[in-house]
């Protein structure tokens, strides 16, 4: 998704050194690697072990000139140190869940799916959706759903969980929806966006704690950027495009800013890219550069 967008908002350049944060399959990862050449290094990383095995292969014919990383972005420092890079020309952040994610059943991240009720983006986490769905007081349940999937029948919702695990602990996507289903007026039901959306949104987001580590890390991200080095953040939906927003207008604040925005307004998908892929609707993309640290007076 925004492929070349991306690479021009990046200022991408042969011999630079990149880093996606959110490498998944590797998609623009690739497109980087093929503009920054043969002296160019790219660093990916991913909580999620798939999509780093699947990265690897789209990405072996690039060599030692990628370095892929399984792991938390929250951790971009310690990656980054770990590959003896103190500074780099661009980062990335593509956010969310991936399509590989969102197709695989099993994993749980899809209402039109039957799979367990998983969402984890890391495996080896210990809590899934259902630890959630099944074990949190009622309240706490509609609260999560209301501030991260924006969910207006977050009390009926919750109460119709508690009510079917009282009978039986949930634990399947498919289960969810038809709880869901039962628990929503007609009118949403039948609404364009699928009456489980904004729940299966803020599942995922609290099982993977997708807000709290994002703003540690665009403000490490921004410390990371050598002078004119950029960074792209991709949201996905207003939670993370909010942070994203804020945290680069604090960053260029101050008496001693640390970033310049250059996007006013996101960057969005063209209308082609839309019409082929559906989920490039909701994409937004804001940019910064680094600017160099002031000299004292
Ligand atoms: C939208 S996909 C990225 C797709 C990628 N840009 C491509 O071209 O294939 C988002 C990816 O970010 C990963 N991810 C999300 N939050 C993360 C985090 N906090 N740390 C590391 N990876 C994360 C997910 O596992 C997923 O693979």
């Amino acid at each position: 998704m925004l492929l070349d967008e991306v690479v021009a908002w990046l200022a991408c350049r042969p011999g630079g050194r990149y880093v996606d944060c959110t490498v998944g399959r590797g998609g623009h990862a690739e497109r980087i690697l093929e503009v920054i050449g043969p002296d160019g290094l790219l660093v990916g990383i991913d909580r999620d072990e798939d999509a780093i095995r699947a990265a690897g292969e789209r990405l072996r014919r690039f060599g030692e000139r990628v370095r892929l990383i399984g792991g938390n972005f929250s951790g971009l420092r310690e990656h980054l140190g770990s590959v003896g890079l103190p500074a780099v020309d661009g980062i990335l952040f593509d956010l969310g869940v991936s399509s590989p994610q969102l197709d695989s059943a099993e994993r749980g991240f899809s209402f039109s799916q039957d799979g367990p009720l998983d969402m984890r983006m890391d495996r080896r986490e210990p809590r899934t959706a259902a630890d959630l769905v099944n074990g949190l007081p009622e309240r706490e349940l509609a609260d999560l759903l209301y501030h991260y999937g924006e969910e207006r029948f977050s009390r009926r919702i919750a109460r119709a969980i508690v009510a079917a695990r009282a009978t039986a602990p949930l634990r399947t996507t498919f289960e969810l929806v038809s709880v869901i289903r039962s628990a929503v007026p007609g009118a949403y039901r039948h609404g364009r966006l699928h009456c489980a959306t904004r729940t299966f949104q803020a599942l995922r987001i609290a099982i993977n704690r997708e807000l709290e580590s994002l703003e540690g890390a665009l403000r490490d991200a921004a410390d990371l950027l050598a002078p004119g080095g950029r960074l792209c953040v991709i949201a996905f939906h207003s939670l993370e495009d909010r942070i994203a927003k804020q945290a680069i207008r604090a960053m260029a604040g101050g008496p001693e800013p640390r970033l310049r925005s250059l996007t006013k307004k996101p960057v969005t998908p063209s209308e082609r890219e839309c019409g082929e892929n559906p989920r490039a609707r909701s994409a937004k993309m804001r940019v910064a550069e680094r600017l160099p640290a002031r000299r004292a007076a």
